[in-house]
């Protein structure tokens, strides 16, 4: 399988903390990546090495073969990788479908984003596709600032795939949603799945074993093992760290 994403000797130092030791891992293209580990394990870490966001202290990441470790984050993410932003990227004051436009304008290097969209038919397009990906259909007039805690997080996917990223990073992306919304949610992560790849970092074991192609777990900055559900779930060291059985224990 072509990798879309292949870490090479990746290594975070945080002074005499190493929250990511020397890893080196392949993510196939066209199936669900997901990474899970015990907190701390160095996850989200791994995510700002990938994205340039924390500069990594040695170690190359190659996305489709170029090496974008120490790269700018708007260098990686116009070469087609994205990730979930911060809340604060929605704009309160604005329609669902604002936001969604203003991102892929500024995506498309349009720099009057409030001029009428007609004269772009690529803008819209491309928010009508995003739109569709993720549900937020329903609520396209729908002021931003009003939407429920879940439909935030969706907006949030929506505004990634502002420029039709070939990946697409989530970081633990249902936290804190309630039973109904993360239903909905996995659901559109799974939609979303067939056209984008996604590597997604998730806690809930129950939504990783069920819509995950491929597991890489992680433990203490390093990599346990990568494999499909079945071998992950049946893995003895993987049971350890989640079960924290201690190691000299029968
Ligand atoms: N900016 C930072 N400065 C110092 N230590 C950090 C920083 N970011 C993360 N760490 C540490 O690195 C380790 C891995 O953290 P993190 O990547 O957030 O783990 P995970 O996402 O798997 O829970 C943790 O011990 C955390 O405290
Ligand atoms: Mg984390």
């Amino acid at each position: 399988m072509t990798a879309i994403l292949s870490v090479q000797n990746l290594t975070k130092r945080f002074g005499g903390l190493t929250a990511v030791d020397n890893i080196s891992v392949d993510f196939p293209q066209g199936i669900l990546n997901a990474v899970i580990g015990p907190n701390g394990a160095g996850k989200t870490t791994l995510f700002n090495l990938i994205t340039g966001m924390t500069p990594a202290t040695s170690g190359r990441v190659l996305f489709d073969g170029d090496d974008i470790v120490g790269k700018p984050t708007h260098e990686i993410v116009s070469r087609g990788l994205s990730r979930t932003l911060q809340i604060k990227s929605v704009f309160g004051g604005m329609s669902v479908m604002d936001n969604i436009r203003i991102a892929v304008f500024a995506h498309q290097g349009i720099s009057n984003p409030l001029r009428s969209s007609q004269r772009y038919p690529s803008v819209t397009q491309r928010v009508q596709e995003i739109l569709e990906d993720t549900g937020l259909h329903r609520l396209a007039h729908a002021n931003a600032g009003a939407l429920s805690y879940g439909d935030v997080a969706l907006l949030e996917i929506a505004l990634a795939l502002a420029n039709k990223p070939r990946l697409l990073l989530l970081d633990e992306p249902i936290c804190g949603m309630s039973p109904s919304e993360t239903e909905r949610t996995v659901e559109h992560i799974v939609r979303l799945a067939k056209t984008t790849n996604i590597i997604l970092i998730e806690h809930d074991m129950e939504v990783v074993f069920a819509i995950s192609g491929l597991i890489t777990v992680m433990a203490q900055g390093q990599l346990l093992m990568q494999g499909a559900p079945d071998d992950v779930s049946k893995d003895g060291r993987v049971q350890e760290v989640y079960l924290g059985v201690p190691e000299d224990a029968e």
